[in-house]
């Protein structure tokens, strides 16, 4: 029998909401294998914990994270505590801490998943995107001067280092390779001389090992034409940080909404834990009404069943998904339906059991 131990940090406004699904779900699929079961510890970090302690997770809170087999969020970030520290002390902190350098987030339109763009079908919009997680924009360096006075200054610092590079773009190469699919680098090294030109040089340098896999370059401001315009361009594709973030909300736009976008934050070497989570925020705009939609969190449930090594199980979880949309009978109302988030879970372990 096989155990898994999940830290559950659930966080803010919908993050409990999905999360308590995507449990449910883990749990009935653990009951129904008979192979392996899975615990998890709720962690009751985020800004209801700000706001009580001064802080968004304990001190030694890596520390309490480290032994687990993966880490499973919802949502972090509410109005009345600044976002940039609400991320910066728990999600971006893990990510950085736990050098969850890989972030995997499927752009993929499940049949069933409504589409705004026209003649678009499923295998139109299928790709993954690969996100350098650890440095790039993110990179923690920067100052603020002279603040308040006419001299104020800030300053944001790119890190752009060739471990930091190389480590990811071969985690692309190495996925086209397996997977038998183009890879696209997406950068902007007509305006960021130093930084995205140095990884242009390294995507092009690191190709040279990967005569197999057909690949392609694209500026970051065309590249999001081509989302629009030509989704089925993209199989494989690998970029920053910041371009990531932005692109995979508009991949989520494509690909059924926000409702729908999963995202792994990988270290692949498992030295640390890597942690599972909906791209999506909070969304204080629906919080609280029991209507957001799960079925990213159940999505990144299937990304960790693969990750812990239950491939089969992934790949059910998801196709389980997909009847649940092609059937339309229980869905939240962003996908047109009138079901509560809570019954969501339970529509899916029904699929499941058939
Ligand atoms: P958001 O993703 O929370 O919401 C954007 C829009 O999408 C909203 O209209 C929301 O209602 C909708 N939406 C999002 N998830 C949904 C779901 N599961 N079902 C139905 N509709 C959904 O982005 P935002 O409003 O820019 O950010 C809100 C807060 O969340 C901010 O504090 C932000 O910093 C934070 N944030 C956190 C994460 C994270 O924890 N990973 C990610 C993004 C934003
Ligand atoms: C995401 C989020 C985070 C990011 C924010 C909340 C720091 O937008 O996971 O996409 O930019 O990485
Ligand atoms: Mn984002």
């Amino acid at each position: 029998m096989k155990y898994f131990d999940i830290a559950v940090i659930a966080g803010d406004g919908i993050g409990p909401e999905v999360i308590a699904e995507g449990k449910k779900v883990f749990s009935g699929i653990a009951h129904m294998d008979g192979g392996f079961s899975v615990s998890f510890e709720d962690f009751p970090w985020g800004c209801e914990y700000y706001l009580k302690t001064g802080e968004m997770m304990p001190e030694d809170g890596l520390d309490r994270l480290k032994d687990f087999d993966a880490i499973y969020l919802g949502a972090v970030g509410y109005p009345g505590v600044p976002d940039h520290i609400s991320l910066g002390d728990l999600l971006l902190r893990i990510r950085r801490g736990f050098d969850e350098y890989i972030n995997l987030r499927p752009i993929r339109l499940l049949k069933g998943a409504p589409c705004p763009l026209a003649d678009i079908s499923p295998q139109d919009i299928n790709m993954i995107v690969v996100r350098e997680n650890s440095e790039g924009e993110y990179a923690n360096v920067g100052a603020h001067l002279y603040t308040g006075t006419e001299r104020e200054v800030a300053l944001q610092t790119g890190v752009f280092s060739r471990h930091g590079c190389e480590r990811v773009i071969r985690y692309a190469y190495e996925l086209a390779r397996r997977e038998k699919r183009s890879l696209t680098s997406i950068s902007k090294g007509n305006a960021l001389r130093y930084s995205m030109v140095f990884w242009d040089e390294i995507f092009a340098e690191i190709g040279k090992e990967y005569p197999d896999v057909e690949i392609h370059s694209l500026l970051v401001d065309a590249a999001s034409m081509f989302f629009v315009k030509d989704p089925g361009r993209f199989e494989i594709v690998v970029t920053s940080n910041l371009f990531g973030d932005i692109l995979t909300d508009l991949g989520a736009a494509i690909a059924g909404g926000m409702g729908l976008a999963a995202g792994a934050n990988l270290n692949p070497e498992r030295k640390y834990p890597s942690m599972f989570e909906p791209i999506h925020g909070s969304a204080p705009d629906i919080a609280g009404q029991g209507i957001a939609n799960p079925l990213a969190s159940i999505w990144s449930v299937s990304q960790m069943l693969e990750f812990l090594g239950e491939p089969v199980w992934a790949e059910r979880l998801l196709t389980a998904i997909e009847t649940l949309l092609v059937e339309r009978r229980t869905l939240t109302p962003d996908l047109g339906g009138h079901a509560k988030t809570a019954e969501i879970g339970d529509a899916v372990l029904e699929i499941l059991k058939r």
